[in-house]
């Protein structure tokens, strides 16, 4: 008995049902990729790029990770990045979290789990540089939720200042990066206004994303 049967007849009905509805489908797909957005999200299984988005294949390139994290020593994140923008010639980048992150509340409990914490390390550098509004917020649920947030604002800065995105923007190549949060709990995306095409510094648009942040949750 082939191991995992129901996923392999899964694969073939989906197959089968993707040529009905589209004969086209998989010539198209195997002859080119083309998409125009990266997405950097969490490796969350309820946080799908696809679905979420309603875009079919070939339409999203995806790198995902515990807790949507851009480390500037992070191969495998930055080589995709630069691929994406030198080769694929993406034109956004959304960096998007979301409520409820395990890797955000691990983060927070400050419990070890193993070698994870190096990694969750980078969120709590976001916490600490964000305690003054953090500490302000009324319970626990606010204040994961607004990590989640300001996880997001601060990885788009990290985006925005690799060399690659850098380079990309000094020889006027359009890319747009942008942070977003999603919510489990009603499938809906929201945009965090840290959206950034290389005209205005990134330190200024993270401000002024921090400003609207600490007047959603209600902190001077
Ligand atoms: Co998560």
């Amino acid at each position: 008995m082939k191991l995992l049967s129901e996923l392999f007849d899964a694969n073939r009905r989906w197959a089968e049902e993707s040529v009905e509805a589209d004969p086209g489908f998989f010539a198209r797909l195997k002859a080119i990729q083309t998409p125009q957005y990266f997405w950097i999200g969490c490796s969350d299984s309820r946080v799908p790029a696809n679905q979420i988005t309603g875009l079919a294949p070939g339409e999203v390139f995806v790198h995902r990770n515990v807790g949507n994290v851009v480390v500037h020593t992070d191969l495998n994140c930055l080589s995709v990045l630069q691929y994406a923008v030198d080769v694929l010639g993406i034109r956004h980048v959304m960096v998007v979290g979301h409520y409820d992150c395990g890797g955000i509340k691990a983060a927070l409990a400050g419990k070890s789990l193993g070698l994870i914490d190096n990694w969750l390390r980078h969120i709590q550098d976001v916490a600490e540089r964000h305690a003054g509004i953090l500490d302000a917020l009324p319970d626990a649920d606010a204040v994961q939720r607004c990590l989640s947030e300001l996880n997001v604002i601060e990885q788009v800065r990290n985006v925005a200042r690799t060399t690659l995105v850098g380079d990309a923007w000094r020889r006027d190549q359009k890319l747009a990066l942008h942070g977003w949060i999603y919510d489990l709990g009603d499938g809906n995306l929201r945009d965090l206004d840290v959206s950034m095409t290389g005209e205005a510094p990134p330190d200024e648009i993270v401000a002024t994303a921090l400003d609207g942040l600490r007047r959603r949750y209600g902190v001077d």
